[in-house]
């Protein structure tokens, strides 16, 4: 694939697609890391005085819709902010005139138009538009390259340059050692709610990792497919046949894959909640496990210690009450004292680095991307990294 220094960017009109999809609340973007981490690529275009750089992003899943509050507004004064340039953002994509001022624009939400992901020839026609604005194309949107989408997939084939951006480059040179040729003993840590998104990666790193670690909702799905009361707990219920699939691939080798052994309960999901260190096999049907406990943390902490090679996704609890984050942070922090390789990902897990004061330069690599990291860890192949080629 072209790198960024491949290309000459004097006097050409230039696309990038961004991730800016960042946590907003009350008016205020709540971690600018990912608009951060463009910067080196946006500077590297600018430098070279490109006739414009049009900069396409979204926020959220509007899904066709104009949702006001998943407008790029405050990225584009954020960007501004960060480049020292003025930004302007363009309402309309659909539009066949860019504003007279060109410079850096940034388009309003890509998924406010249907066009974006709806069918195939919908997008088609939607990239063939943008594509008249651009000489050169560039992918810096690792988190979102996972998306079949015009912006990713379709246009980059009818822009006759392309590339990828640095960061793009950095999560490709990161990753992909652990799918070749990683250091052993490798060990996996899942946590967070969903058991869908990450049967992929279970399955590639069955054979790969040395330990797979499950925590989180994931792991009350665990115990729940293995018969243990869980009470009230979240559960995805509907994925009990999966996890028992995953337990019986595993039944042979459970030293390998290794779910709570005790959890930290309440009747309540609250800061200053009356909680409990209980074994799994304690858990009343009234109850609810918020955190994995003591020995779970133990255990896994020692595994931390004993690897080469570290991978993490998804918070082991949940973090963002003080009662349930002694999971997260524990193991957040052996994995940031371990000296091994370790890859983070996931916005769960990267905001809790960043609630616990624990600087990503602790960690090999922290990845933008959350679904995009477990689809290119469970070995398929991403659209938007695909279309470069
Ligand atoms: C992300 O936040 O992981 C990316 O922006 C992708 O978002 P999506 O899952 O809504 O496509």
């Amino acid at each position: 694939m072209t790198t960024l220094d491949q290309i000459q960017f004097k006097n050409k009109r230039v696309i990038v697609r961004a991730d800016f999809n960042v946590p907003i609340q009350d008016g205020k973007i709540q971690d600018d890391t990912r608009i951060k981490y463009t910067l080196p690529t946006l500077e590297k275009i600018l430098k070279q005085n490109p006739k414009y750089l049009i900069i396409i992003a979204h926020q959220g899943r509007p899904k066709g819709e104009k949702v006001p509050e998943l407008s790029l507004k405050l990225h584009s004064k954020k960007l501004a902010e960060l480049l020292g340039k003025k930004v302007t953002l363009v309402e309309n994509a659909l539009a066949n005139k860019l504003p007279q001022e060109k410079g850096v624009m940034i388009f309003e939400n890509i998924r406010y138009f249907d066009e974006e992901s709806k069918d195939k020839e919908k997008r088609k026609d939607f990239a063939k538009h943008l594509a008249q604005f651009a000489d050169v194309y560039i992918n810096d949107a690792f988190a979102c390259s996972h998306r079949a989408h015009a912006s990713t997939y379709d246009l980059p084939k009818m822009v006759e340059e392309k590339g990828m951006g640095l960061l793009l480059e950095k999560e490709i040179n990161a990753l992909s050692p652990l799918l070749k040729n990683p250091e052993h003993p490798v060990v996996l840590l899942l946590g967070g709610a969903k058991i869908n998104t990450k049967i992929g990666i279970i399955k590639n790193f069955k054979d790969r990792a040395d330990t797979i670690c499950v925590g989180g909702a994931m792991g009350t799905t665990f115990l729940h497919a293995m018969g243990y009361e869980i009470g009230k707990s979240l559960c995805e219920k509907d994925k009990i046949e999966t996890a028992q699939e995953i337990l019986l691939s595993m039944e042979d080798q459970k030293e390998r894959f290794i779910i709570p052994r005790d959890v930290v309960i309440a009747d309540e999901l609250k800061d200053n909640a009356v909680t409990a260190n209980l074994p799994i096999r304690d858990i009343d049907y009234n109850e609810s496990a918020f955190d994995i406990g003591l020995k779970t943390i133990d255990l896994f902490v020692e595994k931390i210690q004993g690897a080469k090679t570290i991978i993490w996704n998804g918070p082991m609890g949940v973090y963002e009450h003080k009662s349930f984050q002694n999971g997260t942070r524990k193991i957040a922090e052996a994995i940031a004292n371990s000296g091994a390789t370790s890859i983070v990902g996931g916005g769960d897990s990267v905001d809790a680095i960043h609630r616990f004061g624990i600087s990503p330069g602790k960690f090999t690599h922290v990845s933008t991307g959350g679904g995009a990291m477990l689809e290119f860890l469970e070995g398929r192949k991403l659209p938007g990294i695909e279309a470069l080629r």
